[in-house]
């Protein structure tokens, strides 16, 4: 219906075609055309004239509309863009997402500046005819050429678009602000006093889950990272799709043969139908083995136990005696247990190695004692020391690392990962649950094979093990906007109907599953894989930073009407895009508030500069509509480091978002870690390898405002004695209280390059000598490296407390037992 309505309107407003000559003293002439009619890589830009013969691009050429069909960077294109305005003033652009014609985007606007989500159709059967509009081409004052639609438009039109596009102009300039120009920017700059003064009977409750964790199978987060596992490719499912044109990448993939040995794979008689591929390893004499080399190497320590198991069958032969051991990099056995296989079909079998010494890159070996031909599959090898102690565990260093952040809550599967590349990717959490052989491991959106095998299971139980609430986040019917299989971008939504309903299933099933109890279906499910009690889920986000198109909407709906209508105790978190303004995020609000959805999660990557200059983000929100959820941030400086700038910018605006934990509810840095040389995104919150992790500047940021929440907020007033106004965004403050404890927490940012001295009017919140502990980080904007340090001490009523230049404190008073005495 939508569709016919813009066809028709086009078809009216192709005639308002402007000619030169008919210009006014109210009028001008607006020139819209595309940037690169041959690649198709730039977008809509414009261009004004007085008299329709010397022309000028407004911003140089900025793009005014960009093509958000297929995917990332390059794949967006668009072609021969057409701008007509209907006759009610709303301006409609019209364009070829590719070269060959068949697809057409369509979005209006009423001011040329905020554009609608775009909308995607088939080119020759809906909207063919109505781009045989003239074209004209003209010459810009700097001597370049080109061809588009001349509009004659009132006078304020133009203007209105040059003044927004000068706005955003200053506006990028600011959020492009570097540290590193400090030194110019405040020179001459003394040290400067504030003074805090907290107004406790102005105190508001806030959210006491603002802070929690982001997890996605990005960067080799789970398979080779979180989850414990040793064995790379266990099951032989790495396939093709996963990571075209990589080459070597398939079932074979990690694994090695010695000796004479001969591996194949076969798909006959498997252990399990969405395990379909299995290894037949071929030996002539003993010696012949095969060998899986890990993620970069299998790392174990000397005394330690790994538990080994496989699925094994013999396929010819009668040794049946298969000796599976550590073998380091020179060929040196360093552990090893046999075991035997049935001759009669698939067995699971189970032992122990213990590590007589350390390696860092080991192998397991498999080393069959005859001649034959041996089945193996679900070869693996976890240690037994994971995360409290868990069978099917995480790896311990990295589980805790993420549970000292004392996260509320643990956001899963994503991120893109959650929507997948293409309605196929979409992830399913049933494929994710159930003995490990069944699971359906799959192509991951970042480029290599999930196993799901650190599946929703195992997630709740991590988010149980830290006391975080699940976040679990699913797709809205529709895959990643940027999907690049088949080219089609999020278009393609699950087909409605059938499909869709099953989908829909799918959701409620798996809140039955989390909440349900064992006799329910899918209570029953998660009871027999060792949860009888339930996980008591009270939040369900569904969609991930989508393009807010019809196709999203309509699936939304129906989705989250299914969820209310069936559990309406559950929290929806909906999604208002990848950004922090533009069309997602406005049209993604508007919907949300149509729907009365009660949280929204928001995204946003930004510059340094952005967060220290937009400290007020959350200050204008409405407190009566949805909340936020901030799922998905983080301070991008040039290079992508994680240093002292991205660290105290985020700091900064963090005590402005506590300032708001009356509308902000959730918030979630991203993504969470990173394995070296598997890196798909920087920066990340730390970086790990098979031995070692390393907590970065803006890990440790957030394990100070995770260790001290508060559940309510109590304003201050902030004088200082420079005015400043860059010089005042600089600092930040933020004072919560936890209710339990009656612990008031003090934050205090300092991102100058001098001294600050803080004086804090405390009153009565406080007695002279309460104990405190601080926790501090300073170290230059470049530092990578800096990390807190605590001290212990006491605090007074009226307390003057010196903030080194580039700084960030946390001082944790003990109020409550102080003031009870
Ligand atoms: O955090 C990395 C990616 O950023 C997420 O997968 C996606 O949601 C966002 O674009």
């Amino acid at each position: 219906m939508k569709k016919a309505l813009i066809c028709a309107m086009l078809m009216a407003s192709s005639a308002i075609g402007a000619r030169a000559s008919e210009s006014t003293n109210d009028s001008l002439y607006l020139f819209s055309y595309a940037s690169d009619n041959i690649n198709g890589n730039g977008g809509l830009r414009l261009a004004w004239s007085a008299d329709g013969k010397m022309w000028h691009k407004i911003g140089g050429g900025y793009d005014f509309v960009k093509s958000d069909y297929g995917a990332w960077g390059s794949g967006k294109r668009m072609f021969d863009p057409v701008l007509e305005r209907q006759k009610g003033g709303i301006w409609v652009c019209s364009w070829l997402v590719k070269k060959d014609g068949c697809v057409m985007a369509l979005t209006e606007s009423r001011d040329l500046l905020l554009w609608k989500p775009q909308d995607y159709m088939s080119a020759r059967v809906m909207m063919g005819p109505n781009r045989n509009v003239p074209r004209d081409t003209v010459a810009f004052n700097d001597g370049t050429r080109a061809t588009g639609r001349v509009h004659r438009v009132e006078k304020q039109v133009v203007e209105n678009v040059i003044a927004e596009y000068e706005r955003r102009q200053y506006r990028t300039a600011r959020n492009n602000e570097l540290m590193k120009d400090d030194k110019a920017r405040f020179a001459g700059l003394g040290k400067v006093t504030v003074t805090v003064t907290p107004r406790p009977q102005d105190q508001k409750a806030i959210s006491p889950d603002l802070f929690g964790v982001f997890f996605e199978d990005i960067n080799y987060a789970a398979d080779g990272g979180l989850y414990a596992e040793l064995v790379q490719n266990r099951g032989f499912e790495y396939s093709d799709a996963d990571h075209p044109r990589h080459e070597g990448w398939g079932p074979a993939y990690a694994w090695r043969t010695y000796g004479g040995a001969a591996l194949s794979f076969d798909t006959a008689n498997p252990i399990h139908a969405n395990n379909a591929h299995y290894a037949v390893l071929d030996v002539s004499k003993p010696g012949d083995a095969m060998a899986n080399t890990g993620f970069d190497g299998i790392a174990v320590k000397q005394g330690d136990t790994y538990l080994l198991s496989l699925f094994g069958r013999m396929v010819e032969g009668n040794g049946r005696r298969v000796r599976v051991a550590l073998r380091t990099k020179d060929g040196r056995e360093i552990g090893s247990v046999a075991v035997t296989l049935p001759r009669d079909g698939w067995r699971k079998l189970n032992a122990k190695i213990k590590a007589t010494e350390t390696a860092a890159d080991a192998e397991l070996a498999i080393m069959p004692e005859a001649a034959g031909r041996y089945a193996f599959d679900m070869v693996s090898l976890f240690p037994k020391d994971t995360y409290k102690g868990r069978r099917n565990g995480l790896r311990r260093d990295l589980a805790e690392a993420i549970a000292n952040l004392k996260p509320r809550f643990v956001r899963f599967p994503g991120g893109c990962v959650a929507h997948g590349n293409g309605i196929q990717n979409i992830y399913r959490w049933k494929n994710t649950v159930g003995p490990l052989e069944s699971r359906k491991g799959m192509a991951n959106i970042w480029r290599y094979h999930q196993s799901v095998d650190l599946g929703f299971y195992e997630y709740f139980q991590f988010c149980e093990d830290m006391g975080a609430e699940p976040l679990p986040v699913l797709a809205a019917g529709v895959p990643c906007q940027n999907s690049s299989w088949g080219g089609d971008g999020q278009q393609g939504g699950i087909p409605l109907g059938k499909e869709m309903d099953e989908y829909i299933q799918d959701v409620l099933d798996l809140i039955e599953w989390a909440n349900g109890d064992k006799t329910t279906k899918w209570g029953r499910v998660r009871a027999e894989a060792g949860h009888p009690k339930p996980f008591n889920l009270k939040y369900v986000g569904i969609g991930n930073e989508d393009l807010i198109s019809e196709v999203f909407k309509e699936r939304f709906k129906l989705i989250y009407d299914a969820v209310k209508a069936k559990y309406p105790d559950i929290t929806v978190i909906g999604t208002v895009g990848p950004f922090y303004e533009g069309s997602d995020y406005e049209y993604g609000w508007q919907f949300a508030k149509e729907l009365d959805v009660p949280i929204v999660d928001e995204h946003y990557y930004c510059p340094p500069g952005w967060f220290i200059h937009n400290r007020d983000f959350y200050d204008a929100y409405d407190r009566r509509g949805p909340k936020v959820y901030l799922g998905e941030y983080a301070a991008h400086a040039p290079g992508r480091p994680n240093n002292m700038e991205t660290a105290l910018s985020v700091a900064l605006y963090l005590t402005d978002l506590e300032r708001n934990a009356d509308v902000v509810s959730l918030s979630s840095f991203a993504p969470l870690m990173a394995r070296r040389g598997n890196t798909q995104w920087t920066p990340d919150m730390m970086y790990f390898d098979n031995t070692s992790v390393r907590l970065t500047t803006d890990y440790y940021v957030q394990r100070m405002y995770g260790q001290n929440v508060g559940d309510d907020y109590i304003p201050a007033t902030v004088a200082s004695d420079n005015d400043r106004e860059d010089v005042n965004l600089r600092f930040g403050q933020s004072v919560v209280r936890d209710k339990e404890t009656g612990d008031v927490i003090i934050k205090l940012v300092n991102a100058l390059p001098v001294g600050v001295e803080c004086r804090l009017n405390l009153g009565d919140m406080v007695a002279d000598g309460t104990p405190t502990e601080v926790e501090r980080m300073a170290g230059e904007p470049s530092d990578t490296r800096a990390k807190p340090s605590k001290t212990t001490g006491t605090i007074s009523k009226e307390q003057a407390i010196s903030l080194e230049p580039y700084s960030f404190t946390v001082i944790r008073a003990k109020a409550g037992s102080t003031l009870k005495k």
